[in-house]
């Protein structure tokens, strides 16, 4: 195989060292090419030019996990993480290494993180959070390289098992990140397969204690999101999920009983 592999492994490798939540792109990315196999040559030198098939790869892992942090801070309901967590995503998304087209898709999320950073209302932060997976679904979708992302996501059979507390919160967990892949990719098979998981798990407040209304708002905003096409509303049902879990998560914390 005389592709100069060379410039295409260093980024894959980047991208599986530096960005756990993200699977390792295999290395059929690496030889992938939209214009089919390179031509033959006898002769390395003679190997032709080929622009490696994800060229951003290494910025969007780092793009991936940095709103990955920004999410599970958010549903954690820890204001400090998701100021820590915005901030740094705001740092990332400065780091320049993106073509010039897509200065108004990073001035957006930008925006998001810094807004997220600031809010006060983790209400607000949810729908911000889910603003920013929309806006990576769009200019995948622009650009026509959903199944390129879909490919690179992680894998979706790890589903946890059992009924304890710990374990429906698992499964909650499990559901909540398809549902961000499903908008992020955008994926609708991963979407289907988060929401699925709230309409098969038990209600939570059969096993936590439920102060408000949140679990059985949890799952009635994902069967509700389980049916809903458009994006538009599946990022507002996105948010207003997530905010269930922030907020019961808020108050389970210790710091917020004082
Ligand atoms: C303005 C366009 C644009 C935006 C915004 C964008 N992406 Fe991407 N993304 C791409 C392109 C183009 C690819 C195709 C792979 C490449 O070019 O390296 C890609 C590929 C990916 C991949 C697959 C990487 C791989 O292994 O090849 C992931 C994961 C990803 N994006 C995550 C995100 C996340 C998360 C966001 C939002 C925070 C985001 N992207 C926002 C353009 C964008
Ligand atoms: C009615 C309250 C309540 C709701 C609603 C709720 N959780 Fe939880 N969750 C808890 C409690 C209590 C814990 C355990 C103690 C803690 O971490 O504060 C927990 C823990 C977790 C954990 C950590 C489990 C582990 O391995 O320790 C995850 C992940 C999680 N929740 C995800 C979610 C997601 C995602 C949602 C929303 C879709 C959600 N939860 C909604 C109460 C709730």
């Amino acid at each position: 195989m005389n592709v100069p592999r060379s410039r295409t492994w260093p980024i894959v490798a980047l991208g599986a060292v530096t960005v756990l939540a993200c699977r390792p792109a295999p290395p059929v990315h690496a030889d992938w090419h939209p214009d089919g196999p390179a031509p033959a040559s006898d002769d390395d030198d003679d190997a032709p030019d080929v622009a490696p098939a994800h060229p951003h790869a290494a910025t969007m892992h780092a793009w991936f996990s940095g709103v990955g942090e920004v999410r599970d801070a958010l549903i954690a309901g820890d204001r400090d993480a998701i100021a820590r967590q915005a901030q740094a995503l705001a740092r990332t998304l400065d780091d320049g290494s993106f073509p010039a087209a897509w200065q108004p898709s990073v001035d957006e999320l930008r925006s998001h993180a810094h807004a997220a950073a600031a809010e006060p209302s983790l209400d607000a932060a949810a729908s911000l959070v889910a603003q920013m997976a929309d806006e990576c679904g769009a200019c995948h979708d622009a650009l026509g390289v959903v199944a390129l992302v879909e490919d690179a996501l992680p894998p979706d059979d790890d589903v946890p098992e059992g009924t304890s507390a710990a374990q429906i919160m698992a499964r909650h967990g499990f559901g909540a990140t398809r549902m961000w892949e499903g908008m992020v990719a955008p994926s609708p098979r991963r979407w289907i397969r988060g929401t699925t998981m709230f309409v098969i798990t038990p209600d939570c407040a059969q096993t936590q204690p439920d102060e408000g209304t949140h679990c059985e708002r949890t799952r009635s905003l994902a069967r509700r999101a389980h049916l809903v096409e458009d994006r538009t509303a599946r990022t507002e049902l996105y948010g207003q999920l997530l905010a269930t879990c922030a907020d019961c998560h808020a108050a389970a914390r210790p710091a917020a009983r004082q």
